[in-house]
């Protein structure tokens, strides 16, 4: 186990104390390790559960769909009108014009009626099979690594010391937010109140329900877990919070990316691949406090 605690002056005693700054061991390998090959899975999962999704472009509620049912909470699809073909996106009976994007899209001209865009979708092409054989080998790839990241982080204390929330977390959150929405970052060991909100989410509540309602819909896992489906809400209502899972973690990505991109890119990528990290200058209590890997 490798245990790194040092300041930049203290790894270099000739550098200059002008940048005042420390260089902090932020991230151990399992998170930079984990956190990439989520992202990659990630990836994956989404472009070619969009492709999956196009097979039949409608979300339900309840057990089971077809025509004598009238469940539909979701719908995307192209239709005939006087101004020529048009896609649409139906979200609880209110129709938006989606052309170009939902329903009806492609190179002008070649316009296809398909619900996501080719350019969203792997393979780009309609082909479900690919598609299904790509999302099950990452979903085995995503869980396994949540799994990993469980383990490591229980045995190496990142889950105690940095992810779990404390009384003081919640005394903060009111401070955090104005922070946040003023764009004014602190750069220290330690997340803040949001960030421990917005990666507990992820890792705790939408990873997981995304890999239980996708056994649910799986027919061998039907038979593992017959009860899974019925806790659920039913094989459609499964689905359904499996889309809405995928939604809300795009919704993730794009705030994450933009906190990055706001905090200071460099420094925050740097922390998720080599796991070092420059805090802002000390207060005069703080102590080096030591991590391990
Ligand atoms: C779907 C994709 C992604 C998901 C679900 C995700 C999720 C997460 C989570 C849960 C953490 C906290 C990990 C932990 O503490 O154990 C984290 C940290 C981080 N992620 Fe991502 N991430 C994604 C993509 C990315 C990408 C593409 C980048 C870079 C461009 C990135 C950069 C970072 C950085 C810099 C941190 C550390 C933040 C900090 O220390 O303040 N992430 N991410």
């Amino acid at each position: 186990m490798e245990s790194v605690a040092r300041s930049q002056s203290a790894a270099d005693p000739g550098a200059s104390a002008s940048n005042d700054k420390t260089l902090i061991y932020r991230q151990s390998r399992w998170t930079r390790l984990t956190h990439w090959l989520w992202a990659i899975s990630l990836f994956f999962m989404l472009l070619s559960g969009l492709q999956i999704f196009n097979a039949r472009p409608q979300l339900y509620i309840g057990k089971e769909s077809g025509f004598d049912y009238n469940n539909t909470i979701f719908a995307i699809g192209a239709e005939n009108t006087n101004a020529g073909p048009r896609g649409y996106t139906d979200i609880f009976g209110h129709r938006f014009d989606t052309t170009g994007v939902l329903g009806w899209s492609g190179p002008a001209g070649q316009e296809t009626s398909r619900a996501f865009p080719s350019w969203a979708t792997i393979p780009s092409y309609y082909d479900l099979g690919t598609a299904r054989v790509i999302h099950f080998f990452f979903a085995w790839i995503l869980t396994t690594t949540l799994i990993v990241w469980f383990v490591a982080s229980t045995v190496n204390g990142h889950l105690r010391r940095d992810l779990a929330p404390r009384l003081d977390d919640l005394k903060r959150l009111p401070q955090d937010i104005v922070d946040h929405a003023k764009l004014k970052f602190h750069h220290t060991r330690e997340y803040n109140t949001l960030q421990k909100m917005a990666y507990g989410g992820v890792l705790f509540v939408l990873l997981p329900l995304m890999i239980i309602t996708g056994l649910a819909m799986s027919p061998s896992m039907n038979a593992v877990l017959p009860f899974l489906n019925d806790l659920l809400g039913g094989r459609q209502t499964a689905r359904t919070i499996h889309f809405t899972v995928m939604v809300l973690l795009v919704g993730f990505f794009i705030i994450h990316i933009l906190m990055i991109v706001a905090a200071g890119p460099i420094n925050e990528l740097r922390s998720i691949i080599t796991g070092w990290y420059r805090t802002d200058p000390p207060a005069q209590d703080d102590k080096p406090v030591e991590r391990s890997a």
